[in-house]
């Protein structure tokens, strides 16, 4: 009973002790992060994404860089668009796309640290949206970065995640981003002014853009065509006034006789 007690206290001991030693070890390898709790860079698209590992014991030209676990050297989308200057301990991509997310580690003699990169959200809704009361409103929302999630705001609704009322939130098929549609079927005069889309993931800065809509009156289009009409009739009609008056006038030459015509014409002689 006592030796079976000892034998537990004892590998409860060596577990804690192994722990201990793991956690109070002077860390040879020291990534830098963005977000240290989650080991995350945040990193915007189209611009350079830096990753470092400061070496701490060991050698700096000893260090590899992996992606999801493969050599960064054999890694197809990488081929070409990074850089690692060693003496710094850094991999760069001067030019840093979407599918650059994910994690990265760097390793230094049987000791690996990750560093997952989070590209940052961008999205983007057309400025300006034009619709016709009773006619269904679709505004599309192009998000990119990694796994953004979007949000609506419009009207009295902030922060609307889900379908509400009349207002459908739908998944763009093409992006697979959930509610990057926003649709509103038989659109009313009150629905005009401004929708933001807003994107974010476990990047700490949301990204927004902004819609106006304008809601033009079930009738608002018939009146250029009114106007059209009137202008065609009133065209109609000086056409008409101005005939009949040559008309009347022509009338009133041939009336004249010819004696006078002739005197007229001695005039001009
Ligand atoms: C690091 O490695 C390089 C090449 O392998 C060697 O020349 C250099 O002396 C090493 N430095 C240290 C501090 O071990
Ligand atoms: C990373 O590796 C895992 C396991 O090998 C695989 O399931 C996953 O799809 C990979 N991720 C990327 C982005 O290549
Ligand atoms: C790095 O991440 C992978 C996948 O999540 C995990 O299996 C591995 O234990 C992690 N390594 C460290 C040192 O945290
Ligand atoms: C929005 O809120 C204002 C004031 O609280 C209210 O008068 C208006 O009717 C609301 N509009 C909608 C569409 O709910
Ligand atoms: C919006 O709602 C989502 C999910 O409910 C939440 O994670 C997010 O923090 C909210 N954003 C704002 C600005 O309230
Ligand atoms: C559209 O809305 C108007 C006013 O709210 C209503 O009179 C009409 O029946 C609706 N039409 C459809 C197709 O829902």
């Amino acid at each position: 009973m006592e030796a079976k007690f000892l034998a537990a206290a004892l590998s409860f001991l060596s577990i804690f002790l192994a722990i201990y030693a793991q956690s109070s070890g002077p860390e040879s390898l020291v990534p830098k992060y963005d977000n240290v709790e989650k080991q995350m860079v945040f990193y915007t698209i189209r611009s350079p994404l830096t990753l470092s590992c400061e070496v701490k014991i060991g050698n700096y030209s000893d260090l590899i860089w992996k992606k999801n676990d493969t050599v960064v050297n054999e890694v197809k989308t990488l081929i070409g668009r990074f850089r690692i200057i060693k003496a710094e301990g850094k991999f760069m991509i001067d030019k840093a796309d979407v599918f650059d997310d994910g994690r990265y580690s760097c390793e230094l003699n049987g000791v690996s640290k990750n560093i997952t990169a989070i590209a940052k959200p961008i999205v983007r809704v057309p400025s300006n949206h034009g619709v016709v009361e009773g006619e269904k409103l679709t505004i599309p929302c192009t998000a990119v970065g990694s796994q953004p999630r979007l949000s609506w705001s419009f009207g009295n609704y902030t922060n609307v995640t889900e379908s509400t009322g009349r207002y459908v939130l739908k998944k763009d098929e093409s992006s697979n981003v959930e509610n990057s549609v926003l649709i509103i079927e038989n659109v009313t005069l009150d629905d005009r002014g401004d929708y933001k889309c807003t994107g974010h993931n476990a990047a700490p800065e949301d990204a927004h853009d902004t819609a106006t809509v304008r809601v033009k009156g079930k009738f608002a289009a018939l009146w250029p065509f009114l106007g059209i009409c009137a202008e065609v009739l009133i065209l109609c009609l000086i056409i008409l006034i101005y005939e009949k008056r040559r008309n009347k006038s022509e009338l009133e030459e041939s009336d004249t006789d010819p004696q006078e015509q002739k005197k007229k014409r001695r005039n001009y002689d």
